[in-house]
């Protein structure tokens, strides 16, 4: 049993570097959640205040309903695995694994078991009289996993666990995880800047940019509904694309202008005549049938196998699309790419905040 609540949480490191700022989730008994911010934003500050490796400059922690703010680190019952892990060279795996039981003075045959069974669920077993050298990195990240589930805690904090790895074995690992997830029924935050590490392993994603929250839900929800334009150009892989316009009415018809494009909408967008806006396209909703037409220079063409990506000029605008499976376009042509209106996203110019 173990639930996390952090409180209007915010760090001000000394010379007032506002780390995080009025950080406010839960997670839930045995829920995976993953906070999702770029470089910077400040994931480890905040895991390293849940550890208790840093004081809280105000808010409140708590776990499972007690508030930890004056509580120390080795009373939290909290494993973290760090950004970047270090293995004790000179030490086998086994021994590695065992090193935090033995300075808390366990007895040596309960080490001994909580060990086997760490390297059973992470199949570390045929491995551990093996030094670190002797290990591919797949295999000493799962060691580093290894040291964090042997103390079985009541909470797994991991910052970053899989970013020394090659693309092919974090896909792999990130299987793992899951499975572990599942396994050991583990309450557990994982902190990552990679959208879709945090897409395909979070149950709750906490998306941060610059120190604040800027949304929390399921993965789809941050997809389908970015509640702004910070979240709607994160998730998504290629990014969205922006236009900057304005809404009006012009002789009874509703109208997005900008310097590049301009085309008429629906009378639902009439409740934002005269706002300033940003529309959002997602590159994967051009395509030949129905809707808004946008006029392209192509530049570059990605063929990536499956789908073709295009680079183009939408008059001085910079435009990524996926095109439609059955076009070969050339670099120069001319593409005439449409977008249902439905498919449209719209934030405020202002405070970027989704209008819909
Ligand atoms: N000990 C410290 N003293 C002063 N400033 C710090 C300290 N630790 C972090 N910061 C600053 O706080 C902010 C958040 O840092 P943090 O390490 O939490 O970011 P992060 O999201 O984990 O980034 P990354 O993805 O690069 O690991 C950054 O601006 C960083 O420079
Ligand atoms: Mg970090």
């Amino acid at each position: 049993m173990a639930e996390l609540r952090l409180e209007n949480v915010s760090k001000v490191y000394d010379k007032n570097i506002i780390a995080v700022q009025d950080i406010t989730f839960n997670v839930n008994d045995r829920e995976f959640v993953v906070l999702l911010g770029p470089s910077g934003c400040g994931k480890t500050t905040i895991l390293r205040l849940i550890a208790g490796l840093e004081e809280v400059t105000s808010g409140k922690i708590f776990i499972d309903n007690v508030c930890v703010n004056n509580i120390s680190p080795d009373k939290r019952d909290i494993a973290m695995v760090f950004q970047n892990y270090a293995l004790y060279p000179h030490m086998t795996v086994y021994e590695n694994m065992a090193f935090g039981l033995k300075v808390r003075k366990l007895p040596e045959s309960e080490i001994k078991q909580h060990v086997l069974q760490a390297a059973e669920i992470l199949g570390l077993k045929e491995l551990l009289n093996r030094k670190p050298r002797q290990l591919s990195g797949g295999q000493r990240q799962r060691v580093a996993l290894g040291r964090a589930i042997v103390r079985n805690p009541k909470l797994f904090l991991f910052d970053e666990p899989l970013s020394n790895l090659d693309a092919k074995l974090r896909v792999q690992m990130r299987g793992e995880l899951s499975r572990l997830h599942k396994t050991l029924n583990a309450t557990i935050v994982y902190v990552t800047h990679d959208q879709i590490e945090a897409m395909t392993l979070g149950e709750k994603v906490v998306v941060i940019n610059n120190g604040r929250i800027q949304q929390i839900s399921d993965p789809l929800t941050l997809y389908r509904k970015p509640a702004n334009k910070f979240v709607a150009g994160f998730i998504g892989t290629p990014p969205m694309n922006f236009i900057k316009g304005i809404i009006k009415k012009e002789e009874n018809t509703i109208k997005f202008i900008s310097p590049d494009i301009t085309f008429s909408l629906n009378h639902v967008f009439e409740k934002f005549k005269d706002q300033e806006v940003i529309i959002g396209i997602r590159p994967h909703d051009f395509t030949d049938a129905a809707g808004i037409e946008f006029k392209i220079k192509v530049e570059i063409v990605e063929p990536l196998g499956e789908d073709t990506y295009i680079y183009g000029k939408l008059n001085n605008l910079i435009i990524q699309a996926k095109v439609p499976s059955a076009r070969k376009p050339g670099s120069g042509e001319i593409l005439i790419l449409k977008v249902p209106e439905e498919k449209i996203y719209l934030f405020d110019a202002h405070t970027e905040n989704a209008l819909r």
